[in-house]
């Protein structure tokens, strides 16, 4: 008699579960009910253990709610179509033939190290044999993709999500800070290696996964990094639990499970029922130092996959390039003119939004001189892009145009865009960088490593043989080094050192790191979370750091939206904190350099760049706010901004706008608004792409400061020093004093500091600044720059700075 109750239960809650199992391809509609009953062992055990143990049984009239109208299995709601010819796509994949290989091996090691050339259907293939292979059972999120970049989260998933035949957030679906498109059934999910580290947080155990796919492992991103050491910890503490279980399981079936329901409900919605199965890790990367991450993971098994790869010609330049954005303009043009347009398209890479924009810009100026059937079409794909435009890359080229795709290194092996066969490369990409002895972080513009080169050289040989164009020397090309290092290294660790905290690591010096980070930066980032007092005096986390650590934010931004409350600044705080999410908010063409200077003269503040840009954003919104009554006759009608759809539009339908046509339809009021907003920011050489994702991230925040009952309408008017010591509470590691000569110099680290030309601050002494981030060039400059009393850095970290006299 054992079991059969259990048995009973599956089919009446079939109804609630079957989403679930439209997962699982090896049912289909016609399978009879004793086969779906086996497939639903796992679930047989899972009901179990939810309410059969310990007495909890749904009572009959909750039963009967539940399986009214069940029994047997049935296909339920639309499915999209499965596309033949990316079915056909799929099986042509050089990856296809090690399919079975590879499910194989995945099935019989706990650890699997996937290594195979860019393109060769990886991150798009694997987490879907492994769905069709019946990996992915029960409740949860079945498969984690973790990707370093949301670009490739966004962009992936929706193309897997098009190969299965789902709708995007269905049963695939993807997860970035400030965007999560997954539900409850989605079964493979695509996320950025940050968003699985906060998953960690809430789900210790990553019960929602059976299985974990670490991409793009060659990368050594920071957060991959920290991972690796997690899920070998999880995967450990899973396999304990799994033994325990099953002993448990025995003990239980051979007790009398005939106990009576207690009354609590069985909450199928909410409740994710405790699965303690196998956790399985793939590794994958393109190219990988595998031995080390095999004996990093007990001697996991590596597989390699071939790829497809023609030969690409490698060609140099013969002198060093002082300009790479003019070098790269001039060669686009010059493989443009000089081959077949339809022999393929040309890839350049380059080191960020601003060099992206700027190339752009030359490009499409250099558009209008060239023949009307030979024109240059321009893709730009980097991170800050809306996801709309970034699709643009996938698109296929018009005839009689040639795209020109510009990319950041998120085209070198996260994502794949066909049809390439000239790369250009700039031989420069941002990159970050810590100097722990004086504790600085920077971003820079820094030459690539070789085997970078060598990745996006080989984007130009996926389709025939292909041309690579270096814009620099092959002696230059000798100096690089061979990797770069290990993010790891070149990090500030507050923000990595409290999620391990949090995550219940006490002791973060002798964590399992893949390669252990040094001891001076390990230590600057605990005394930084102390002096955040996020950290108590014996190390551990306090309720400030708990509250840190589940906001998806730098914890210095953390910390500093905390206080808001406080310094009642945080609507203040909100605006300045979210215009941290972009480069810029404004642009000041090369060739109308005054008149935009001109123009943000009214924005700018005395107090510095922090209040100049939260002066932006209070007119934009006020002129929004305005403006939208003005031009909107409809009384219900909604802004458009925060819709990219009626951005795309407008772009098309802005040049009605100045034709004095009326209005008519509602769409075209909303359009026209848009189009307001453009033209507003264009007359004051405001950046509208920057302004509108600052927007974005903005309501983000907001919404998740209100989710945890903080008033986020709160604002100080123009009290410009309670938003200015709000922003120390965080920043006050970034602050410098002035020195007799003009030159500031930074309380951490002791460095000679100048502030940047594109500050306000600009050539202004005052007694002491803060700052967002310093940059080296051919100097130290501080960028985001604000005018501060020296008094009040004490009063920010009486920890850290105690017993120095800031007055003297
Ligand atoms: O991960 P890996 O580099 O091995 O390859 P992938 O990202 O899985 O891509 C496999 C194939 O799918 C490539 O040939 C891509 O060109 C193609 N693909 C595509 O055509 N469109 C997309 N949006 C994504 C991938
Ligand atoms: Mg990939």
């Amino acid at each position: 008699e054992n079991g059969v109750p259990a048995w009973q239960d599956v089919v009446q809650d079939y109804e609630t579960i079957q989403n679930h199992w439209n997962m699982t391809p090896e049912l289909n509609e016609d399978s009879s009910e004793v086969e779906v009953l086996k497939k639903c062992e796992d679930f047989a055990i899972i009901l179990e253990k939810t309410y059969g143990n310990s007495g909890s049984r749904p009572s009959e009239n909750e039963t009967n709610t539940m399986g009214k109208h069940s029994k047997g299995y049935k296909s339920q709601g639309p499915r999209n179509p499965i596309n033949e010819a990316l079915l056909h796509q799929r099986q042509s994949l050089p990856i296809y033939s090690a399919r079975n290989e590879i499910i194989r091996k995945i099935r019989d090691n706990r650890t699997v190290i996937v290594v195979g050339e860019t393109g060769s259907g990886k991150t798009t293939q694997i987490p879907q044999y492994l769905m069709e292979a019946g990996f992915v059972r029960g409740f949860g999120s079945g498969i984690a993709v973790t990707q370093p970049r949301r670009v490739a989260a966004t962009s992936i998933s929706q193309r897997v999500a098009e190969e299965v035949g789902t709708r995007l957030g269905d049963k695939v679906g993807y997860s970035i800070r400030f965007e999560n498109c997954s539900s409850k059934y989605t079964k493979i999910k695509y996320l950025t290696d940050g968003m699985l580290l906060r998953e960690v947080l809430s789900d210790p155990l990553l019960l929602n996964y059976n299985v974990v796919i670490l991409d793009e492992a060659h990368e050594r991103t920071l957060r991959t990094d920290i991972l690796f050491g997690l899920l070998k910890s999880i995967q450990k503490q899973r396999e304990e639990m799994e033994d325990e279980n099953n002993k448990r399981k025995e003990n239980r079936l051979s007790q009398n499970n005939d106990k009576k329901t207690d009354g609590k409900t069985l909450d199928l919605e909410n409740k994710q029922p405790p699965r303690i199965t196998e956790l399985k890790i793939v590794i994958m990367s393109a190219t990988l130092d595998s031995e080390k991450f095999s004996n990093y993971f007990d001697n996991a098994p590596v597989l390699y996959i071939s790829g497809r790869q023609y030969p690409v010609k490698t060609l140099y330049t013969k002198e060093p390039q002082s300009d790479y954005l003019d070098s790269a303009h001039i060669s686009v043009l010059q493989i443009h003119l000089e081959t077949n347009p339809t022999s393929g398209d040309i890839l350049v890479f380059l080191s960020g939004q601003e060099d992206i924009e700027s190339l752009e810009k030359l490009l499409n100026e250099s558009n209008k001189n060239l023949p009307k059937h030979n024109k240059i079409l321009t893709t730009p794909i980097y991170a800050a892009l809306p996801q709309r435009e970034q699709n643009r890359v996938f698109d296929k080229t018009p005839p009689n145009m040639r795209k020109v795709v510009l990319a950041t290194n998120i085209a070198e092996t996260s994502i794949t865009i066909p049809g390439i066969r000239y790369v250009v490369d700039s031989g420069v990409h941002k990159s970050r960088d810590y100097d722990s002895r004086i504790g600085v972080e920077s971003l820079l513009v820094q030459p690539i490593s070789k085997s970078s080169a060598r990745q996006r050289m080989g984007r130009a040989g996926r389709i025939g043989n292909g041309v690579c164009y270096r814009l620099y020397t092959e002696y230059d090309f000798q100096k690089l080094d061979e990797n770069e290092a290990p993010e790891i290294n070149r990090r500030q660790l507050t923000s990595v050192i409290l999620t391990l905290k949090a995550s219940g690591i006490e002791d973060i010096l002798n964590f399992d790191y893949i390669d252990a980070p040094s001891i001076p930066s390990l230590k600057n980032g605990l005394i930084e979370l102390y002096s955040l007092e996020a950290l108590d005096d014996s190390g551990k986390l306090t309720k400030l750091g708990e509250w840190m650590a589940e906001f998806p934010l730098d914890p210095v931004f953390s910390k500093v939206l905390y206080e808001s409350v406080k310094y009642k600044c945080t609507r203040e705080i909100l605006d300045l904190v979210s215009a941290q999410s972009v480069e810029t908010l404004f642009y000041s063409p090369a060739d109308n350099r005054q008149t935009a200077s001109e123009a943000h003269k009214k924005f700018q503040s005395i107090d510095g760049d922090h209040w100049t840009a939260i002066n932006l954003l209070k007119m934009f919104d006020s002129y929004r706010e305005n403006g939208t009554k003005i031009i909107v006759f409809d009384q219900d009608s909604e802004y458009p901004t925060e819709n990219p759809e009626y951005n795309e539009k407008r772009s098309e339908e802005t040049k009605a706008e100045g034709s004095g046509q009326r209005l008519s339809s509602r769409k075209e009021k909303e359009v026209m608004s848009a189009g307001k907003l453009e033209y507003w920011c264009r007359q004051n050489f405001v950046n509208y792409k920057n302004i509108n994702y600052v927007f974005r991230v903005r309501k983000q925040i907001e919404t998740m400061l209100t989710r945890m009952g903080i008033d986020v309408t709160v604002s100080c008017g123009d009290d410009t020093d309670s938003v200015l010591m709000c922003l120390l509470s965080g920043f006050f590691y970034k602050c410098a004093m002035l020195q007799p000569d003009g030159t500031y110099r930074s309380l951490v680290g002791t460095q000679t500091v100048h502030i940047h030309p594109s500050s306000t601050m600009f050539r202004k002494r005052v007694a002491a600044i803060v700052y967002n981030q310093l940059v080296f060039t051919n100097k130290l400059y501080a960028k985001g720059v604000s005018s501060i009393q020296p008094s009040w850095i004490q009063t920010a970290a009486p920890k850290l700075y105690g017993n120095i006299n800031f007055s003297s």
